[in-house]
């Protein structure tokens, strides 16, 4: 069945189904609850999470609570553009601090909680697993624990309105050969990292305390992001900012590993999609319909640098691509089958990986203040904690 007519039979689906009323109701919700009330988001300071805060005030009416703990991965200047906004509040704080998520639940009552706060980095759960099991699985525990007492106490409208959406990630179902079919909601989890695991452990709490404690919950696992704001420790970032600075462009192995590239603003409005329209205790997968070799992404950036940024010394980029010693564990593809989001919430991906990564090269290039803040000593040691090891241990193609 192709695309189309298996997404009309999820419609005629829906036309039969007497629980159409859910549907009823959750549009009921939309319109009555979420143009008033807050949302509280986690880790709304970072990669991700800014991104979501930009795109729901451009887009929505309802004020932003961004309760984030400013890890060397939050960055307030993500956000300065709606500092001033009086419906964005930021909260200094850690989602491991039960009696400061209860307080924030009880002064804003939120319509929903969007949950992006994570360690997120591989390389950096493979040095260091421990702040991942930390945050990851500790903090996903205490926000449930507190949403789970507070749901408890809501009635009416507000506990019709309230959602817990956990973001998670593709890499929970481990790998995949070149001929295997994507990743959908029912494929096994099979984490391989310390990261992968942790952000497996989460999803099944939260899928937990929705089943035993009927907290609604959603749960959306997508692919890698790229885009405006992004930590220069992953892999899009880094190459333009090492590229602009003529240092070498690392690629893992035989740069040969695939993965499906999602522009982050499409991962924003997929999650408003899910939040409006999503159903209580299902999971979603999110792709870009963007599979590529890591090696073609990284040429593709040196082009467009070649032709965005011709004027230095480091043209033609290319020529800084540098074959490193591997990631251990490396996944070998990430693919995203994005049929029940598409068919059910009729969401669909609108940038292609051309038009969205010359968006987010352009953004770097305009924004050289942003990359000089980040780039602090601190992001120099990891540097240098994650690279000079893998020197001439690699061999791509
Ligand atoms: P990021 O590392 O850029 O940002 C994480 C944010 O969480 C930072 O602002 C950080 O300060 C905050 N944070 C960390 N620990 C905290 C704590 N204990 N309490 C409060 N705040 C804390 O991450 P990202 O790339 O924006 O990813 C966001 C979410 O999306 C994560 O849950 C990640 O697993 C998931 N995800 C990311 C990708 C991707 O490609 N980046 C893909 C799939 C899923
Ligand atoms: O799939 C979703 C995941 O995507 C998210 O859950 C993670 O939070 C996010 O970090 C990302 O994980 P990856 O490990 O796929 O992303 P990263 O940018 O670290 O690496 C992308 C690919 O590039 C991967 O094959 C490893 C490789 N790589 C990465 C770096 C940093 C290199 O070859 N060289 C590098 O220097």
């Amino acid at each position: 069945m192709n695309l189309a007519s298996s997404c009309w039979a999820a419609h005629e689906r829906l036309q039969l189904d007497p629980a159409n009323q859910m549907i009823e109701m959750a549009f009921v919700r939309t319109d009555y609850m979420d143009k008033v009330k807050p949302i509280l988001v986690t880790g709304g300071s970072g990669f991700i999470g800014s991104n979501f805060v930009l795109h729901r005030l451009s887009e929505f009416d309802n004020p932003i609570v961004n309760l984030d703990k400013l890890t060397y991965a939050g960055n307030p200047n993500n956000l300065v553009s709606v500092a001033a906004d009086p419906r964005y509040t930021f909260v200094h704080g850690d989602i491991c601090d039960a009696p400061l998520i209860a307080q924030l639940l009880k002064e804003h009552r939120p319509s929903a909680l969007v949950h992006f706060a994570a360690e997120s980095h591989v390389d950096r759960s493979i040095l260091g697993p421990d702040a991942f099991l930390k945050t990851n699985i500790d903090g996903t525990f205490t926000l449930l624990q507190a949403a789970k007492a507070d749901y408890e106490s809501l009635r009416g409208e507000e506990k019709i309105a309230f959602r817990f959406l956990h973001v998670s990630t593709d890499e929970v179902y481990g790998t995949l050969s070149p001929t295997d079919s994507a990743f959908r909601e029912n494929t096994p989890y099979a984490p391989n990292s310390p990261y992968a695991a942790s952000k497996a452990a989460s999803d099944h709490l939260v899928r937990a305390w929705g089943h035993t404690y009927d907290l609604p919950t959603l749960i959306t696992n997508c692919s890698n992001n790229y885009g405006p704001f992004q930590f220069p420790e992953k892999l899009i970032p880094l190459t333009i900012v090492n590229a602009l600075r003529g240092k070498p462009l690392p690629i893992y192995g035989d740069g040969q590993q695939v993965r499906d590239w999602l522009y982050v603003e499409d991962h924003c409005s997929a999650i408003s999609t899910i939040l409006a329209k999503g159903s209580i205790g299902e999971c979603y997968n999110i792709g870009g319909n963007n599979q590529h070799t890591k090696i073609k992404a990284v040429q593709a950036v040196c082009t467009l640098l070649d032709e965005l940024a011709p004027n230095t010394e480091n043209c033609p980029h290319g020529r800084l691509i540098t074959c490193v010693k591997d990631r251990p564990g490396h996944d070998r593809r990430y693919a995203i089958d994005a049929h029940k989001i598409q068919c059910d919430l009729g969401w669909f991906p609108r940038q292609s990986f051309e038009a969205g990564l010359r968006k987010t090269v352009q953004w770097y290039l305009r924004n050289l203040n942003w990359i000089e803040d980040v780039a602090t000593g601190a992001y120099k040691q990891w540097l240098h904690e994650n690279y000079a090891e893998r020197n001439n241990g690699g061999a791509c193609a």
